[in-house]
Order: structure tokens, then C-alpha cells, then sequence
């Protein structure tokens, strides 16, 4: 996540002919998913067959970028798609556009030559644009007749490549915008909740839910779709050390399974498949069509705001950032969550929310590290705003809504932060010298979230273990750079992979984890780090719902199972 410039507050066609490569060998076999060109792969008679079977809400894929591509180039309209290129919410409106550069991978974007031609890449050759379960049941119906791979996008705020897939049925979930407030009572809660379809996103949960007098768990990027991979990944919200995970919230899950089944899934029902959906990570069991969500009564809130700046990265700002992870267990034992931004010589505090506290309360929270940086001398502000509701609170530092203002076109990794490595004043200086190391390359950035979700789970589920121990996530992130070369991004990648997660883990220990989905797609050991103990579990409830692999993502759980060759084609793993 790149969060733009500090204003007030830092935030988080028919045009043919398409070109699409050819694969350079033919593996088609039963092993493998078909790709265009196969004996195999479906006729058109085939494809109107499905088209008409979900009332010609069948497209092929014309990827977004094609304006910028000979011979369909449009000056204007590439203009506008180059300006809106690295913003979450272009992609969102696409059928099949996705955030994630790596696997844009430059089949078709505003960045290249306009002469080049516009590939499908990545990207999948039909979508279909689901309106209820009947649609998801003939997707996945096709997909597994035909053995072509099946993409499940939302929002396509993605960043490991989930939405992507190369020969694949996509099936576009974003036109599920139903929304409702319900009063719930069953055993397991009495209360407020929402129902929302799985494209909703959270800023028009938000709007809803604030026009009832509530709040609920969210995205702090706004334009993420909460019944996606937010929630089915876990999902931190600056509410979470108050109200748990994203995962936690979760009433009811409506999915339509991988043999077209639609069903509802609770604590009591369908339980091993709640269990694997709240936290197990996005688009790996079933296709979801909504979930019921607890919703809070809202109140106020009140933010404070932190800057250091220093314009040389001096030794002195290094120990502030020490003395800030020091203050910040303090802060969330009050019940709050903070995100901030750390480069060389900054860190933005964004801000340090506090539900339930008033900024007299607040401003006194804050006191104690404030005299800290007085004492280092390091020039730094202050700031401490209420407002009377989660909606307008949101709006004013991660606003404006509906979309905020941020970028996440980047590569990233990360790492859950035990509580245990804040408590040790050894250990904290440790991953001072950590971060010191990787903001010392300018292509970096730390995005932290300060939160503990200790007491979160209300039913359980299948979130990480390592979240319950942790007071942070830590997100390294490299802003994709489209003036740059593929591989000199790539490297970036790399450098995650092989230096910079390492160098956290060596800090944290080998079992702290990292969040699945601000990982690294090429994380190390995903099992482990991305689903701990609960891997086993997640992948035999994966196999008994899912036992063709219809789904699958990157990093996700089953994904050991299959490889993606060099030609794209996604093959079982022998
Ligand atoms: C599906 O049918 C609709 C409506 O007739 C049409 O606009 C669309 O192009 C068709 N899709 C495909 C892949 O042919
Ligand atoms: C996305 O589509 C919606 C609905 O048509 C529209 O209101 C919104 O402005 C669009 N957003 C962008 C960024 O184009
Ligand atoms: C990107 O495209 C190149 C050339 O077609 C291919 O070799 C490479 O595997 C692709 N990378 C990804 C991540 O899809
Ligand atoms: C919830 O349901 C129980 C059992 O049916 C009932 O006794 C109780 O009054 C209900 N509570 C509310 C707030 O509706
Ligand atoms: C001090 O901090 C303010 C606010 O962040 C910033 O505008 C200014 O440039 C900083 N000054 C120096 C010397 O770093
Ligand atoms: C904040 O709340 C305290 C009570 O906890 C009260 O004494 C104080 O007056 C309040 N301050 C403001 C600015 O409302
Ligand atoms: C933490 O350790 C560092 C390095 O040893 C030391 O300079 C600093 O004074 C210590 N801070 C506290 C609060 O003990
Ligand atoms: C991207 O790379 C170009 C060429 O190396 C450089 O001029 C530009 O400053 C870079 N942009 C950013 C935002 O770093």
C-alpha cells in the first residue's frame, strides 16, 4: 500500500482482433488445465451454450489496457487509464482487471509501447458476471466439464496474484451488492448484524451501516470488497483490537460449493466449512455469494496523530521509531489500533484510533511518548481530532471516501510482530535495526498495523494462530515502478523473498508468522507461516469440498498440489 501525499491526513470494449500468445508446448493431459488452443479446450458452440445458460452475462476478455495498444489505441481514453492505472478502484469496475503488476506481468497495460500488442496474459478469457448462485454453479460447472482453470475476482484489490489466471473461467462477483441491517438472535449472538453480497465494498458497508447508527469491520483501503478475500483471509480494521478480525465477525457464509450446491454455512451447519472460510484464506473452498456480519453500535472515536520527520536519517530517528513500538502495546491495551508508514527518515502515525475515548483521554494516552521524543529532539507533531462516529473519523484520515486516496501497484512481504518482541526492549531495538535496514532502500516502504486480536474469536475459526499473539503486522511493500524494467520490479520481489522477510523472521522467530494477505506469494514455507497449525485441517475440509481443486490462488491452501509452468498453465504437481 502506498498511502499519497500528506494532505490532511495520509490514507491508506469490442475491440478485436485480441492477440493471445500461443503456448509453447502442449502439456494437455488430465494432469493439467486445458489452455486456448488445445484439443480440448471448448468450441464456441461451447461457450454459447454457456453463455446462454447465464443469460448472456457471459464476456470475453478485452483487457482493460487495450485502448493503449495498436490497432485499437485511444489517446484520451489511454490517458485516463495511465493517470488511474495504479488506484484500486479502476480495477474494481473491470471484469477481469487486477492490481497485482507482477502478474499484470505487461501483457497489457498503458506503461508499454502502444505498438506492442495488447496479450490476454494473466488475464482470464471469459468472465462471467455472477448475479446470484446459479450463475456460480454453471461457471464452475463449465470449468470442470472442460478442465480450465476457474478465477473467483471481487475487487481486485488483490496483491498475491488471486485474481489472475491465465486461461481461465473468471468468475466476477462484484455485481453482489445487496445489503441489509438484520436483528439476529440465535445461540451464538444476539444483535446488530449485516448482511452483505460479496461485492459490497467496505465503503458502502460503511455508509450503511453508519445511516443505522452502526459500525463494522473493514478494509482501511475502503475500495476492498469485505466479503472477499478480506474477510475470508482474516482482515485487520483500526476496530479489530476492539471487536476481533474481519474472520471474527462472520454469522453465516452463503457459498455455492465446487459441485454447484448452494449452501449456507454457521457454526452449526456446514461447520468444518465455516470454520475453514472464516480466516482459511479467499477463493479456496467455495464460491461466496454473501455473508452475515456483526454489526456494532457506533460511538465515538478519536485519532492521534504522530509525525517524525527527520531530514537525514539519523540515529536519533531510529530510536524514536524504538520508542514508539515501545509506547504503542500501551495504547492498544486501551482498545486501540494504529496504522502507520515508516521510510528513512519518516514515520507516519495514521492515526492512533482510539474507539470510546474522548481527546482529553486521548491527548493524555499520548503524553508518555510524547515527552519521549521531546527528550530525542527529533522534530516531530502531535495532533489528536474526535469525532463523533467511526463514518466521519474514517472519512477524515483514510478518506476521502468512498475511495481514499492510495496506490497498490507493488510487490510486498511482511511478518507478524509477537507481543513478546515489543516487550523486550532487546529485541524491540532488534527490529528497529531490521526496519533501519530495509527503509535504507529507497524502493521500501513499512506499512504497519498496530492491533491485538487476542480476544477475538468469538466462535472459532480458522485464522492464523500467530494473529492471537501478535501486536502487529508489518507489510514491506516496493510501489511497482511502470517506467522501470519488469525484472528491476521483479528484483524487488526477490529481494523480499530471499533478504528482507528473513531478516523479520530472524527478529520475530521462525513461528510468528506472516498475514496471508499482505504476504509474500512467493513466501517460504506458506503452510506454515501463512496457516500455522491449522494447515492440515484447512486442506482436508479443502479436498472434501473441493475434490477436483476447482479453486485455486497462489500461496493459498491446496496450492501445493499444482504448479504454474513457464508457459502459465496451471499443472498438478507430481
Ligand atoms: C453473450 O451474450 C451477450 C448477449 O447476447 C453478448 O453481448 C456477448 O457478447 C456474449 N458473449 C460471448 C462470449 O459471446
Ligand atoms: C465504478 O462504477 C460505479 C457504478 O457504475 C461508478 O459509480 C463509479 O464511479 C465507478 N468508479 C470508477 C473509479 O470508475
Ligand atoms: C510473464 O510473461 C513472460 C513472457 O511471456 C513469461 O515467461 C513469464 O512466466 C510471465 N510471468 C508471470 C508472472 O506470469
Ligand atoms: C432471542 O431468542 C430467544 C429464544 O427464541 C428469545 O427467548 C429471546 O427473547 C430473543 N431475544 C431477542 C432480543 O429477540
Ligand atoms: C519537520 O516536520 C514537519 C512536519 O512533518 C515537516 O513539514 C518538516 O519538513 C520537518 N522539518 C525537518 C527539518 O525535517
Ligand atoms: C473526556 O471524558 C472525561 C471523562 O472520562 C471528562 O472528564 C472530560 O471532560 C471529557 N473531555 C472532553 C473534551 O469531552
Ligand atoms: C534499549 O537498548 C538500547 C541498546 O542497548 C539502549 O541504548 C537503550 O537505552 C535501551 N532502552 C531502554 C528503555 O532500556
Ligand atoms: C521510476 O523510475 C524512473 C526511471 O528510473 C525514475 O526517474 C522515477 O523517479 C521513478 N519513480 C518513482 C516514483 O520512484
Amino acid at each position: 500500500m502506498v498511502l499519497l501525499p500528506l494532505t490532511v491526513a495520509l490514507g491508506c470494449l469490442a475491440l478485436l482482433p485480441l492477440t493471445q500468445g500461443v503456448p509453447t508446448h502442449s502439456r494437455a493431459n488430465s494432469l493439467c488445465r486445458n489452455l486456448p488452443g488445445d484439443d480440448n479446450w471448448p468450441s464456441q458452440h461451447e461457450w454459447t451454450q454457456l453463455n446462454e445458460t447465464v443469460k448472456g452475462r457471459l464476456s470475453a476478455t478485452i483487457p482493460l489496457g487495450a485502448p493503449c495498444h495498436a490497432p485499437n489505441y485511444n489517446s484520451a481514453q489511454c490517458k485516463y487509464l495511465a493517470a488511474e492505472w495504479e488506484y484500486p478502484e479502476l480495477h474494481a469496475n473491470s471484469s477481469t482487471s487486477f492490481s497485482n503488476p507482477y502478474f499484470q506481468n505487461g501483457s497489457c497495460d498503458p506503461f508499454t509501447s502502444k505498438s506492442s500488442p495488447c496479450l490476454l496474459g494473466n488475464y482470464p478469457d471469459y468472465t462471467i458476471d455472477v448475479t446470484g448462485p446459479a450463475d456460480a454453479a454453471a461457471g464452475l460447472a463449465f470449468a470442470r466439464k472442460h478442465n480450465i482453470r476457474l478465477v473467483i475476482k471481487n475487487t481486485g484489490h488483490d496483491l498475491l496474484g488471486r485474481s489472475s489466471g491465465r486461461g481461465a473461467l473468471g468468475l466476477w462477483t462484484h455485481h453482489l451488492q445487496s445489503m441489509s441491517i438484520l436483528d439476529y438472535n440465535n445461540s451464538q449472538y444476539t444483535g446488530k448484524a449485516m448482511k452483505v453480497g460479496a461485492g459490497v465494498q467496505s465503503f458502502d458497508a460503511y455508509a450503511a451501516a453508519h445511516t443505522a447508527g452502526l459500525r463494522v469491520v473493514g478494509g482501511t483501503c475502503s475500495t476492498v470488497g469485505i466479503a472477499g478475500g478480506y474477510t475470508q483471509g482474516g482482515g485487520h480494521s483500526m476496530l479489530s483490537t476492539l471487536y476481533g478480525l474481519g474472520a471474527d465477525q462472520v454469522l453465516e457464509w452463503e457459498v455455492v460449493l465446487a459441485d454447484g450446491k448452494h449452501v449456507t454455512a454457521t457454526p452449526n451447519h456446514y461447520s468444518d466449512l465455516y470454520w475453514a472460510l472464516s480466516g482459511g484464506g479467499g477463493g479456496t473452498y467455495a464460491v461466496v455469494i454473501s455473508m452475515t456480519i456483526r454489526a456494532h453500535a457506533d460511538g465515538i472515536v478519536t485519532g492521534a496523530m504522530v509525525t517524525v520527520t527527520e531530514t537525514t536519517s539519523s540515529d536519533a530517528f531510529w530510536d524514536a521509531v524504538t520508542v514508539f513500538h515501545a509506547h504503542m502495546p500501551s495504547w492498544i491495551d486501551k482498545g486501540a489500533a494504529t496504522a502507520y508508514v515508516l521510510t528513512n527518515g519518516a514515520l507516519y502515525v495514521l492515526p492512533v484510533t482510539f474507539p470510546g475515548y474522548n481527546s482529553t483521554e486521548v491527548t493524555h494516552f499520548m503524553q508518555p511518548f510524547a515527552a519521549q521524543l521531546q527528550k530525542l529532539n527529533v522534530n516531530h507533531t502531535l495532533t489528536v481530532t474526535s469525532f463523533d462516529n467511526y463514518y466521519k473519523f474514517f472519512d477524515s484520515f483514510f478518506g476521502p471516501l468512498p475511495y481514499g486516496s492510495y496506490t497498490n501497484g507493488q510487490v510486498q512481504g511482511g511478518r507478524l510482530i509477537p507481543r513478546s518482541t515489543l516487550a523486550s526492549n532487546e529485541s524491540n531495538v532488534a527490529l528497529t535495526a531490521a526496519l533501519r535496514e530495509i527503509a535504507s532502500n529507497s524502493a521500501f516502504e513499512i506499512v504497519g498495523v498496530g492491533v491485538d486480536v487476542s480476544k477475538g474469536g468469538h466462535v472459532p475459526n480458522a485464522v492464523f494462530p500467530g494473529w492471537r499473539k501478535a501486536i502487529a503486522t508489518l507489510e514491506i511493500t516496493a510501489n511497482w515502478n511502470y517506467t522501470k524494467t519488469y525484472a528491476a520490479n521483479a528484483h524487488n520481489e526477490a529481494l523480499i523473498t530471499n533478504k528482507y522477510d528473513p531478516l523479520l523472521a530472524e527478529v520475530t522467530g521462525p513461528t510468528s508468522g506472516a498475514y496471508l494477505n499482505e504476504g509474500d506469494f512467493n513466501q517460504r514455507d506458506f503452510q506454515s507461516q501463512f496457516f500455522g497449525a491449522n494447515y492440515d485441517s484447512l486442506k482436508k475440509i479443502k479436498h472434501q469440498y473441493d475434490p477436483e481443486s476447482v479453486f485455486y490462488g497462489p500461496a493459498l491452501v491446496g496450492s501445493d498440489d499444482w504448479i504454474v509452468g513457464d508457459d502459465g498453465r496451471l499443472c498438478q504437481a507430481l
